[in-house]
């Protein structure tokens, strides 16, 4: 029999991309994955709940979708992920879709699409799913760099935050199965594997913790590459630190979500460490490594913060000096515990006013940060053509940041010496070295 054709659009983090490779694999007797929505016969949206922008962006892709169905009668749509598990049947009612499933359900796939109904869903969450013995399908790939997904869910809990309801609780994958994984992308020409969790740091699996699994995986071969996201600073502990600087294929750059610079904000959410800790875990990140690049994510206007308050999280800024910061506004997200039991009364225009701030302020130390790096030479992995022009590679140093170099005879996938020549606030240029 023919395989039908299955198109997979994906919103929000990492983790949901790793979730769509996945999904792949366990349609993958009945589906071949196609690039183009309108050939499709099947369309999963994997969606995210994180902000209410991230959801209204889906209702309305879903709309344009929805009109494919004219010309394609046999056409089914599918929302998954976490859209799916926080909305469940009411996401029926849009009358655009056939088949919601929410993160821990995707193995009930090929029963429910086989199903007559019209209304298929699956929600369940799972306290032991973690789909180790599935083989992503990665079909949007450049080939040199994969994600691995090591836990799923989240027991933390963090009062604005939408993911330990969409997610559930937090479970640890079999470390053999990920070491597995890692060799077999390497052995397939893969130079870079990225290790996720929404709190990488509290992996445990039969003994072995996140820094354990850390050193096993960057003992594979030294020409893979390992990065990792995301860490906690409650528990960013000086042991993964310490095997962080002693493995030189483990890429020197941590992500280590602030959220605000104010203890009082910092305790309404939930956070669990103040101001002085997560300084503390800077200077600790800096003592191992000097060299390790830091990005950070904020929120702007959380409930009732002040101007003080956020005047806190300027100066923690201009203290830690971010090398890249992901920010935002804060959206009120029905069920958690701030929505139940605090008020959203930052207006929107001070919540706006607030986030161009730390925006221009982080351009700013965007921009010092890769200034520094100007007339310095790296080990860059050459990931592809830029898009600057056919004749320009670029590709990442081991601090995470993009490097874009003329090609000359180097290869995607191969490590090269770049001697820095410019930069803008988000790029590095440079040329590259003979070695
Ligand atoms: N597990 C990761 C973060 C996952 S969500 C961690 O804790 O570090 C990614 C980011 O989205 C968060 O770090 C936070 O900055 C932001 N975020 C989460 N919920 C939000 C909300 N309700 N409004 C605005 N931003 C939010
Ligand atoms: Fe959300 Fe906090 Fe869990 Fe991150 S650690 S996913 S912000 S609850
Ligand atoms: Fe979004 Fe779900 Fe990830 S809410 S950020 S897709 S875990």
């Amino acid at each position: 029999m023919n395989k039908g054709k299955l198109y997979i659009e994906t919103y929000g983090c990492q983790m949901n991309f790793s979730d769509s490779e996945i999904v792949a694999s366990v349609l993958s007797d009945d589906y071949d994955v196609i690039d183009k929505a309108t050939e499709a016969d099947l369309i999963l949206i994997n969606t995210c709940s994180i902000r209410e922008h991230a959801e209204q962006r889906v209702l309305n892709r879903l709309s344009e979708l929805n009109a494919l169905r004219k010309n394609n009668s046999r056409l089914q749509i599918g929302i998954i992920g976490c859209m799916a598990e926080r909305i469940k049947e009411e996401l029926f009612k849009t009358g655009s879709v056939d088949l919601v499933v929410g993160p821990d359900a995707y193995r009930s796939l090929p029963t429910l699409l086989k199903k007559e109904s019209r209304v298929n869903i699956n929600v369940l969450l799972s306290e032991t799913e973690t789909y180790d013995d599935i083989h992503p399908i990665r079909y949007d790939t450049n080939g040199i760099s994969a994600f691995i997904s090591i836990m799923r869910g989240c027991n933390n809990y963090c009062s604005y935050c939408v993911v330990p309801y969409t997610r559930g609780r937090e479970r640890s994958r079999n470390p053999q199965t990920i070491i597995n994984e890692a060799l077999s992308l390497f052995e397939k020409g893969y130079r870079e594997v990225t290790l996720l969790g929404q709190n990488v740091n509290s992996y445990c699996c039969d003994g072995v913790n996140f820094a354990r699994l850390m050193k096993s995986v960057a003992e594979i071969n030294p020409l893979l590459r390992i990065r990792f996201a995301t860490s906690h600073p409650k528990d960013l502990s000086d042991e993964l630190l310490e095997v962080m600087s002693s493995c030189s294929n483990i890429c020197k750059s941590i992500h280590l979500p602030a959220q605000s610079g104010n203890d009082r904000v910092l305790k309404a959410m939930n956070r669990k460490y103040t101001r002085r800790w997560y300084l503390d875990r800077i200077a600790s990140i800096r003592k191992y490594m000097p060299e390790c690049s830091i990005s950070t994510d904020f929120i702007t206007g959380y409930c009732d913060e002040t101007e003080e308050e956020h005047q806190d999280t300027l100066t923690l800024m201009q203290t830690v000096s971010f090398d890249y910061a992901y920010m935002f506004k804060y959206s009120e997200r029905e069920g958690t515990r701030s929505a139940n039991t605090k008020a959203d009364t930052v207006p929107e225009e001070v919540k706006a006013r607030r986030l161009t701030e730390i925006i221009t302020l982080q351009q700013e130390l965007s921009g010092k940060s890769n200034l520094k790096d100007v007339g310095k030479t790296m080990e860059v992995l050459a990931e592809g053509t830029s898009k600057r022009s056919e004749e320009h590679f670029f590709g990442r140093n081991s601090q995470n940041k993009v490097v874009v170099f003329p090609r000359g005879s180097c290869s995607k996938g191969e490590y090269v010496s770049v001697r820095i020549t410019s930069c803008t606030s988000a790029t590095l240029t440079g040329n590259l070295i003979d070695n």
